[in-house]
Formats: structure tokens, sequence, C-alpha cells
């Protein structure tokens, strides 16, 4: 069938009459593309989830429980030095890798470019993001004789300013043969009438769809592979902004080994009941993370016999896969969480609209959804203070100010 007639059909099927009157008023070039963008979206899914809203994850009368965790704190000297030269003998063997994820739109700190781009002054110097992130990796690289695989999950939006920026500073200077860039997986918009829109370059707007699509890019865009050619076989990913964020940790690989799972994560406790941030927990029997939001009220101040939050240890965006585990995840059909954003478009006309309230449906998937397809998870309770300084406001709390104060405490 002609492309064309292919793309009015799917607009049709989907009730998207609006978008095949604009195609009709393109010129033949931007036509084209459009048609081109609308035979490569899954608009079939987004319609789906539009149609179904009220099934996207919610935590509903789902049980939740405490889960345990491993405290740094509470491990022997023994303990600890055993579990570390576990971890140690997989780095040193080149089976270790590390990806960060930066595709975010970091709409929060408003700072123009990918967060990674952004620059703090800290003691020892004004760095920018990407550049702290690889000067762990070298110290890491000199202590166990390695060069580990950097992988960055970047988006549509940020792409290309990401690879420029990396370029223009000569990778920091670490081996450009050992960083690769994939993108994470984006959805259309959709309007609060189910209607797919138009932007200002004439095509469909479309936006990163949350951090769980990890998964499935790792693997679409030949990520696993490359991992596998390379022998790894314990991942981690972390966020691009925590300045504080140990990327190579032994004992984290170690705990996990020792314990037999295949995932692990970091925590670290709740500086208050009210802190504002996902906790773990079980999830119905498995293992997850959830929302400060979504955490019936009676749990949020609930202690243990010692005293001790039962809901108080907080993903700090601190994870480790064993490869299968990655494997298993990369066809795993993810929950969507639904966000309701401004957005502007084009109208019938094609004036700019741009709305005073929010006006589109966002689909995001989570990174830490699919832990409930595990039956453990190994949890690595750490110090706050030590690894735990975030950059996500402009001001206030874990903003810059914030962050850089703990990172130079830390120093
Ligand atoms: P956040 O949820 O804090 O989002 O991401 P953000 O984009 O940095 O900031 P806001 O919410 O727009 O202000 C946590 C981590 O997940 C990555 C981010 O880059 C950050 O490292 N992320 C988030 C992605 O890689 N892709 C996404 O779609 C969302």
């Amino acid at each position: 069938m002609e492309k064309e007639t292919m793309a009015v059909e799917t607009l049709k099927k989907f009730n998207q009459d609006h978008i095949i009157d604009w195609m009709n008023k393109l010129n033949e070039e931007e036509k084209n593309k459009l048609e081109e963008q609308v035979l490569n979206l899954n608009i079939e899914q987004v319609i789906d989830m539009y149609n179904n809203l009220s099934q996207t994850f919610e935590i509903g009368d789902k049980k939740i429980e405490k889960i345990s965790v491993t405290d740094i704190d509470k491990l022997s000297k023994e303990d600890f030095d055993n579990l570390k030269n576990t971890g140690i003998e997989i780095i040193k063997n080149g089976k270790y890798a590390v990806v960060t994820m930066a595709g975010g739109q970091g709409t929060r700190l408003g700072h123009t470019g990918p967060k990674g781009t952004f620059k703090v002054n800290l003691k020892n110097g004004e760095k920018y993001l990407f550049q702290i992130i690889v000067e762990s990796l070298q110290k890491a690289n000199e202590k166990y004789g390695v060069i580990i695989p950097w992988y960055i999950m970047t988006s549509e939006e940020n792409n290309d300013q990401t690879l420029a920026f990396l370029e223009e500073h000569s990778y920091f200077g670490y081996p450009q043969e050992k960083v690769k860039l994939f993108k994470q997986g984006k959805a259309p918009l959709i309007s609060k009438e189910g209607k797919l829109l138009i932007g200002k370059d004439k095509l469909i707007k479309e936006a990163s769809d949350g951090n769980g699509s990890i998964y499935k890019s790792l693997s679409v865009d030949g990520i696993l592979d490359d991992m596998k050619n390379n022998n790894i076989e314990w991942v981690f990913v972390g966020g691009v902004d925590n300045i504080l964020l140990k990327i190579v940790d032994p004992l984290l690989v170690g705990v996990t080994i020792n314990e037999g799972n295949q995932i692990a994560s970091k925590s670290v406790i709740k500086t208050n009941p009210r802190e504002r941030a996902g906790v773990f927990c079980k999830i119905d029997g498995k293992p997850g993370i959830i929302e400060y939001s979504e955490l019936p009220e009676e749990m949020i101040e609930e202690v243990d016999e010692n005293g001790e939050l039962v809901f108080g240890d907080v993903n700090i965006l601190s994870h480790l896969y064993n490869i299968k585990a990655l494997e298993q995840l990369a066809n795993m059909k993810m929950p969507y969480h639904i966000a309701i954003k401004k957005s502007d478009y084009l109208d019938e006309n094609g004036n700019l609209v741009v709305p005073e309230d929010k006006n589109v449906y966002k689909f995001e998937s989570f990174i830490f959804d699919v832990f409930s397809s595990f039956d453990n998870i190994s949890i690595l309770r750490v110090k706050r203070e030590e690894e735990f300084a975030p950059i996500k406001n402009k001001e206030g709390n874990d903003s810059p100010e914030t962050a850089v104060k703990l990172y130079n405490a830390r120093d």
C-alpha cells in the first residue's frame, strides 16, 4: 500500500481525522515527513492508554509491607571486606559497566541544555555534572586497572546537544571508544479529548516516555549486545544529577551476589517521615517503590520495634542489574504513570495556541516498576551524607546550593 494511504488509514482508525486535514495543507516535503512519523508512531498504544486511563499504575488496594535491607553500618568488618572483595573481582575482570540516565528534561532545574551540561562550583573547582561522573569512573579505572564502559541514555530532545557537548570537551579525557550514547523511547502527547497535537515543527508532538523506557532502549539500540560482546555481567544504572552518586561500588556487587539476587538498589534513611521521596517496600509480596504521594497516611510515620521508620528507605536512583535481568526486562510491558502537562500546539489554521492550563496527557514509565517481576532485590542502605546530593530544583531543597554543600562536606 502506498505510504500516504497507510498513514491516512491509521489516522482514521484512531479518530485522528484532524491530522489528515492538517496533512492536506502541507507542502510535499512536510507531508512526507508527517506521513513517515505517523507510520513510525505507536498510535495504537497511546490511544489504548488514553481509553484505559483508569488502568494505569495505581496502588489501590495492593498490600504494602516492609522490605528487608542490608545496612552498611551493621556489617561486620569481616563481612564488609569479603563482600567488597567479591565485587572487586568482578570489576577487575572487566565484567562491570555503567549506564547514566540523562534523558530527562530537567524542567524543575530550568537549565537550558541537558542536565549533564549543568555546572556546579565545588570546593575543588567548577565542574559539569558529566565531568563529575567521568572523574569517578577514572578514579575507579585507576584503582582496578580497567576501563569501565560508560553508556549514556539520552532522549530525542537532547541527544545531539549531549553528543556535541561531550565532543567539545573531549569526553573529559575518557577514552571515546568506551563511551556510547543511546536514545530512550518517546510517546505522542494526547489532548484531554484524546487527540494528537501538531507542534511548531508541523509534526505530531511527542515527548520522552520516562526513564522506564531504558530496558527496551538498551535492547533496541544494540547496547545490550555490546555489553554481552564485552563480557559484562553487572550493570550499574544511575541518574545524572546526584553529585555524590557512587557509580562504582564493589560492595553493592558483592552484597547482590552474596544474597543470590539479580537486581539491587541503594537506599538512604528519610531525614524525616514527611520527606517527599519514594521508599522501598513490598507491594503484594514483590519488591517495589512507593511514591510519597501514594503511601497511605497511616504508614508514613509507622515505626518498628527498634523505633525505625517501616517505610523509611529512600530510593536514590542507584541500581544494579545482572545482565540476565536486563535481557529479561527488554521485552517487559511497562505500566504507565500519567502526568498532565501544559503543551503549546498549532490549531487547524496553523496558529500557535499557548494554553493557560494543563491540557495534555503524558505517559511515563518508571525504571523501578519492573522490580516487581523479581521475587527479591538486594537493598544496600548507605549513608546519606556520603552518597546522596541530588540537584532537582533551582532553589531550596535538592538544589545546586544544597548539593554543593553536601559534596564539599564529604570531600
Ligand atoms: P527526574 O525524574 O528527576 O527528571 O529524573 P528530570 O528530567 O531530571 O527533572 P524534572 O522532573 O523534569 O525536573 C531522574 C533521572 O532519570 C533521568 C533523568 O535524566 C535523571 O537522571 N530521566 C528521567 C531519563 O533519563 N528519562 C526520562 O524520561 C526521565
